[in-house]
Formats: C-alpha cells, sequence, structure tokens
C-alpha cells in the first residue's frame, strides 16, 4: 500500500468555526448587535432583499461582504427563494440568521435549511406573531411583552422557541418607547442564540429543542430545562 495516496476524508471538523449568513430588510440593528457581540463564528455575508437596507452600509463598513437579491425582480417566490439559497450557499454556511428579513419563506426553502436557520420576533410567541406587534401588545392590554427566538419551519412565526425575554408594558407607554424597550432585549438574547447554535448547545431534535450547558441569562426565560 506504501505510496497509495489516501482518498480525503469526508468526516466533518466539529472544532472549526461555524459560518453564518445573516439575512436582512431594513435597518440592521439585530445583525450589528450580532456583529459586536464578537461571537467566535464567521460572519460570511449579509444578504438583503432590499437594495437601499440601511444595514448594508453597516456590514460594509465592518468588512462583512453585502449582497442583494432584490425580491422584486422576480415574479414568484420559488424565484426568489431559489436566487437566494444559490447566494447562501455560494457561502458554504452552517446556520442562516434571519435578522428582520420581511419576506414569507416558502416551504422548501425552509425544509432546505431546517434547524440551521433561526429568526427573532418582536413579540412573545405564540402571541402576535406577524406584523405590528407592539402596537397589538398595547391594543390587548398585556402586561408584559418581549422578543423569541426561535427555528424557522414552514409556518409564520410558528417554529420551536430557543429563547425568549421579557419586558413590562408600562403606563404611558406607545407603541416606539414599547418596541424600543423589547429591542434592547433583542439585541441581548439573539447574539446569545446564535452563540448556542454555533458552539452546538442548541439543536433542533425531532422537532423539538434540546439545550446542552445552557445556563439562563438574567432576565432570559429558556424553556424548558436548564442545566441538564
Ligand atoms: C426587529 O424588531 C426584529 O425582531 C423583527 O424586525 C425588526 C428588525 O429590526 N423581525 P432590525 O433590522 O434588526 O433593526
Amino acid at each position: 500500500m506504501a505510496g497509495l495516496a489516501l482518498p480525503p476524508t469526508a468526516i466533518p471538523d466539529e472544532s472549526k468555526m461555524k459560518k453564518i449568513v445573516i439575512l436582512i430588510s431594513g435597518r440592521g440593528s439585530n445583525m450589528e448587535a450580532i456583529l459586536n457581540a464578537r461571537l467566535p463564528v464567521e460572519i460570511a455575508a449579509v444578504i438583503s432583499n432590499e437594495p437601499d437596507a440601511k444595514g448594508l452600509a453597516i456590514a460594509q463598513a465592518r468588512k462583512i461582504p453585502p449582497s442583494v437579491v432584490p425580491h422584486r425582480a422576480f415574479t414568484n417566490r420559488e424565484d426568489f427563494d431559489g436566487v437566494l439559497a444559490m447566494e447562501i450557499n455560494r457561502y458554504q454556511t452552517d446556520f442562516v440568521v434571519l435578522a428582520g428579513f420581511m419576506r414569507v419563506l416558502t416551504e422548501a426553502f425552509v425544509e432546505r435549511y431546517s434547524g440551521r436557520m433561526i429568526n427573532i420576533h418582536p413579540s412573545l410567541l405564540p402571541s402576535f406573531p406577524g406584523l405590528h406587534t407592539h402596537r397589538r401588545a398595547l391594543e390587548a392590554g398585556v402586561r408584559v411583552h418581549g422578543c423569541t427566538v426561535h427555528f424557522v419551519t414552514p409556518g409564520v412565526d410558528s417554529g420551536p422557541i430557543i429563547a425568549q425575554a421579557t419586558v413590562p408594558v408600562l403606563a404611558g407607554d406607545d407603541e416606539d418607547t414599547l418596541a424600543a424597550r423589547v429591542l434592547e432585549q433583542e439585541h441581548r438574547i439573539y447574539p446569545q442564540a446564535v452563540r448556542w447554535l454555533c458552539e452546538g448547545r442548541v439543536q433542533l431534535v425531532d422537532g423539538a429543542v434540546v439545550y446542552s450547558n445552557v445556563a439562563a441569562a438574567r432576565g432570559t426565560v429558556i424553556s424548558p430545562a436548564l442545566d441538564d
């Protein structure tokens, strides 16, 4: 056998730094919070469906390749999602992080990244899926509100929950004050959840979230069990 080259091994290197791609549509403050957290992950690209998303400039200034897949150039969701997937896969990413990405994704796209794609939503799911969450929370008269990080599954804002943070609804709150209070918490829990995901400390197994070595941060609720 001497002198014969060994075939390249197909075993993935689990110790390798994980790569993520962040998808945005606008301001990009959650994306920025992830960048600021200096996580031990490689942020391979930031992709927007909106050419003038403010977050693209932030990414560029931080030397993260910005990229645009403009949804208006497509006549149907399938075609848009197909090109978006091609763009994501160009970076050979491990995980896809939706950070204010305002497009409903097709089931085929979601299935393709099952267990590898997460989202942040500005309410305590399953309350207030969809848009205008802060207005609807005020109208409903809830006393606590918050945000949720979840795995993305088919169905809008309905995937298994990874982490939630709560805030009080205060007398005199309007949509803006409540949104600002929630956003502060989004910026805490989303980088934390990205870290857990990339370190293999949170996984989607048979449709449920499984944690290992995850301790609750103060004010962050992680369901169902910790430290086991
Ligand atoms: C955030 O409130 C996020 O929860 C929701 O969209 C908003 C995006 O804000 N999905 P930003 O672009 O991260 O500043």
